[in-house]
Order: C-alpha cells, then sequence, then structure tokens
C-alpha cells in the first residue's frame, strides 16, 4: 500500500527534532542505567508493567534514537529490532549501537506495513513511538501479525485525557477542547506540523480485543512530587501531570 501522507509530514517532523535534541539527548539516555518509563523517569523497578525479557525477540516500533530498545537488550533481551520511518532517527540510534556494543538491528520502515515475517516476535513494543505516530487501526493489527502466539504488546503513549485537554497550542490546557467521542486523528500545526492518533480508553480496549489480544494490565501514571519539567518533551508542565494522569502503559498478550 502507498505510504499515507502523514508518515512523511511526521518524517519531516521528527528529521527536525533529531537535529534540535533527539541527537544530543542520545547519549544520556543510552547511557541510563536500568529501565525508567515516559517523560517523568518513572521505575520499571516500581512500575513493574514488563516481563521478564531475558531470552525474549522484540521488534520496536518507532524506535527513534532506540535508547528503550537497549534497556531491554541489557535487560536479556536476545533480540532487539528497532523499526523506524526517519533516517536521521536511525542513524543516532546506529551511531550509539555502534559505540555501545549492544548488537540491536534497525530496519527504515512505516511501523504500519513491517518488511518482517508473520510471528516472528515475543514482544512488540513503542513508546511513544508507532503508539502515537500510527493509527491504531493500522499498527495495532501489524504489531499481532509480528507476534507469535502469547507474545507481548506493550506500548505507552498519553492518556485520552491530555488529548481532550489539547489545544492546538504550546502546553495542555486545565479544560476540556475537544470531544474525546470518535477522537482519533489529530493534526497540529502550532509547533511545526505533525499527525498523531489517540483513540478513547474504551475504544482501545475494544480494538485490541477485535484484534485478538487481552489486555493484561493498564496503568495509567501521573507525576511525582519530585518530579521536575522535562528539558524538551514540556508540552505537559510538571504541574499538570501531578493532578491528572499524562502519561499510560498498554501490556497485552496475543490469544
Ligand atoms: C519519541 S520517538 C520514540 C522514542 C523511542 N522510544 C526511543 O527509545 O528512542 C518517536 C519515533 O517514532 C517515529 N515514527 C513516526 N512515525 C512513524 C511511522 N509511521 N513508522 C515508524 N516510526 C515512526 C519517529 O521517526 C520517531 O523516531
Amino acid at each position: 500500500m502507498a505510504e499515507p501522507e502523514y508518515v512523511a509530514v511526521n518524517r519531516d517532523s521528527w528529521t527536525q527534532a533529531n537535529a534540535e535534541y533527539t541527537d544530543r539527548a542520545a547519549h544520556e539516555e543510552w547511557s541510563r542505567e536500568g529501565i525508567t518509563w515516559g517523560q517523568w523517569h518513572q521505575p520499571e523497578s516500581e512500575i513493574g508493567m514488563l516481563p521478564d525479557v531475558a531470552g525474549t525477540e522484540i521488534v520496536e516500533l518507532g524506535c527513534g534514537t532506540a535508547y528503550f530498545g537497549a534497556w531491554l537488550k541489557r535487560a536479556g533481551a536476545s533480540r532487539v529490532v528497532g523499526v523506524d520511518v526517519t533516517p536521521a532517527q536511525l542513524d543516532t540510534a546506529r551511531a550509539m549501537n555502534e559505540e555501545f556494543g549492544l548488537g540491536l538491528e534497525f530496519i527504515e520502515a512505516n511501523a504500519e506495513e513491517v518488511p518482517l515475517p508473520d510471528a516472528s516476535f515475543d514482544i512488540a513494543f513503542s513508546e511513544y513511538g508507532a503508539s502515537i505516530w500510527c493509527d491504531p487501526n493500522r499498527w495495532i493489527p501489524e504489531a499481532a501479525r509480528l507476534l507469535r502466539p502469547n507474545g507481548e504488546l506493550i506500548f505507552m503513549c498519553n492518556t485520552d485525557l491530555v488529548q481532550v485537554c489539547s489545544p492546538d497550542e504550546e502546553k495542555v490546557a486545565e479544560r476540556l477542547v475537544r470531544p474525546l467521542r470518535g477522537m482519533h486523528r489529530l493534526d497540529w500545526t502550532s509547533e511545526g506540523i505533525s499527525t498523531e492518533f489517540h483513540i478513547p480508553t474504551a475504544d482501545m480496549f475494544g480494538l485490541l480485543r477485535r484484534t485478538g489480544f487481552d489486555v493484561l494490565d493498564y496503568r495509567q501514571l501521573y507525576a511525582r512530587e519530585d518530579s521536575a519539567d522535562h528539558p524538551y518533551y514540556s508540552y505537559v508542565p510538571v504541574e499538570w501531570a501531578r493532578r491528572w494522569p499524562s502519561e499510560e502503559i498498554w501490556r497485552a498478550r496475543k490469544t
């Protein structure tokens, strides 16, 4: 199928992000000891949303500079394949992989249509990759295709609450600015042009069930008292996220 037009838009946006901050930040992220989740760096040792990854084969959909994939490999995954659509992000990921010698593999592709065989992974993972930049009606079935029976899909994204409070401006608001009903594609224009996809939580449960997943766990995350504003992902201020959950993690098993 021809590449949807939003994929090129987001590639441009991430090429720019790479030049502005992700390339610079990659070394520190790859150097981090242990696994942390999301904007507020919540430790997996406290959150507990990952299965034991020792010996597993993992595909990361929208891997970016692949720091999360690096942490998963260090945690014992036998194979981590990062899929991303932005060459600049993959250049950074490859340079880090070379420097840290972790043996990740990378593929340049749209995560909605991955050139890898059916049933070839134990875990499909995304942290703010396909989980927000791809159409869930396309990437969730694609993740299911890539997973072996009993394989797990684990992903992090913003909550639907963030999105219904999101005007097309610099910061999330403290009021509802868009309907939740039918929410799906969000085209941003204020801070560069990009397209995200977010569906209501209940719709995500339905989509996962219809795609052949059992939801094993679902967690909403708040910022903690000791959390600080993120240096470059500043869209959700820490004060907002102390009062409302800004991030969520899904864990589902392919039946
Ligand atoms: C926030 S970064 C992911 C960060 C990642 N968790 C890491 O460990 O570095 C989002 C990534 O999604 C990628 N992306 C956006 N649209 C995509 C698509 N259709 N297919 C694959 N990757 C995509 C972008 O190129 C970008 O590198």
